[in-house]
């Protein structure tokens, strides 16, 4: 462990890869490709989107791939929850989030999230005690450290012809925030306020077409940031996107309890929320409508009222953050 890491706030040094390592992995082919990021341990979330994968199968002329992209686990102390997890970790593609990481090995970094310095420290404090006891889950069912252990950090699909980078955080790190809804530019300067972060770094249309080039991608699938977003850039000649999925197994807009993933497809879904189409490509914000009330007393009997998952969690899974899909829709950006 680094003793100079600031638990839940730095980004340990082996969660660096850089965007080109995209570019030197093998790319599994898909007909339809299911992103679903920020699980975070939600078991009734994840049978609705088994459920949904099945449906993709059995529609499609071609292979459909599900693929988690890491914060599958975080509310999971229950045993046989997150044993559940796992097991559809290891039936279907997956590459880690920092939870996946810091569960495996605990780095210092705490709950791993590299949160930026707008995020309260009282937020920070509570994941890094979420993470404390989800790592006593994880010590106490066998193998599952040694298996969290193995996850890549990232994975490429061929869709349509497209190269899809599936990464946790940015195109630099498992936990970068390069890709969050309040980074990307152009900014919306609403969401800047309300999150106090107006003058937070941006992630410029420039940066993020290097990004696509280096990596020899056409979309980022990411996730990690909490609030979904999909961005697109058109250039002379070129054209990429950002799609972000926010949250799988939590809601993503006010008033809306669903999970959202992402789904890149040749032909699209007709119940998407909103979408990028790059040359016969559709990448799409895919709604996960589960049973909450079901999960919503789970969630209350792992994590009751006073404890840091409920102080800082409840609000938004019973409510929704102060977030709307119009603000996550973004449309093209000319770079
Ligand atoms: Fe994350």
């Amino acid at each position: 462990m680094d003793p100079d890491l600031d638990p839940g706030r730095s980004c340990p040094l082996h969660y660096h890869y850089g965007p080109e390592v995209l570019d030197r992995l093998p790319v599994a082919e898909a007909q339809t490709l299911l992103v679903v990021g920020g699980l975070y341990g939600n078991v009734d979330a994840l049978n609705a989107i088994l459920a949904r994968y099945e449906a993709e199968c059995r529609a499609a002329t071609g292979p459909v791939r599900l693929v988690f992209n890491g914060d599958a686990h975080w509310f999971d102390v229950d045993p046989d929850a997150f044993q559940a997890v796992n097991l559809a970790l290891a039936e279907q593609d997956a590459i880690a989030g920092n939870v996946e990481a810091e569960l495996a090995a605990a780095s210092g970094a705490g709950c791993g999230c590299g949160y930026p310095e707008y995020v309260d420290a009282a937020t920070v404090a509570r994941s890094n005690e979420i993470m404390e006891r989800l790592r006593a889950v994880a010590r106490a069912v066998p193998g599952s450290r040694n298996q969290l252990g193995n996850l890549p950090m990232h994975a490429v699909f061929s869709v349509a012809g497209h190269r899809i980078g599936v990464i946790h955080g940015d195109p630099e790190s498992l936990a970068g925030w390069a890709f969050a809804a309040e980074s990307l530019a152009p900014p919306d300067t609403a969401l800047r306020t309300a999150l106090g972060c107006a003058q937070a770094r941006q992630t410029s249309p420039e940066l993020v077409r290097d990004y696509l080039r280096r990596a020899n991608v056409s979309v980022f699938a990411s996730t990690h940031t909490c609030l979904p977003v999909a961005q697109g850039y058109r250039w002379d000649g070129g054209a990429g996107a950002v799609i972000n999925n926010g949250s799988a197994g939590m809601p993503n807009f006010s008033g809306d309890l669903r999970g959202l993933i992402t789904r890149i497809g040749a032909s699209p879904a007709p119940d998407a929320l909103y979408g990028i189409e790059l040359d016969g490509l559709h990448c799409q914000a895919l709604p996960v409508a589960y049973d909450h009330r079901g999960w919503l007393r789970r969630f209350e009997r792992w994590w009751p009222a006073g404890s840091p998952a409920h102080r800082s969690y409840h609000p938004r899974i019973t409510r929704g953050p102060v977030y709307t899909a119009s603000q996550a829709d973004r449309g093209f950006v000319r770079v």
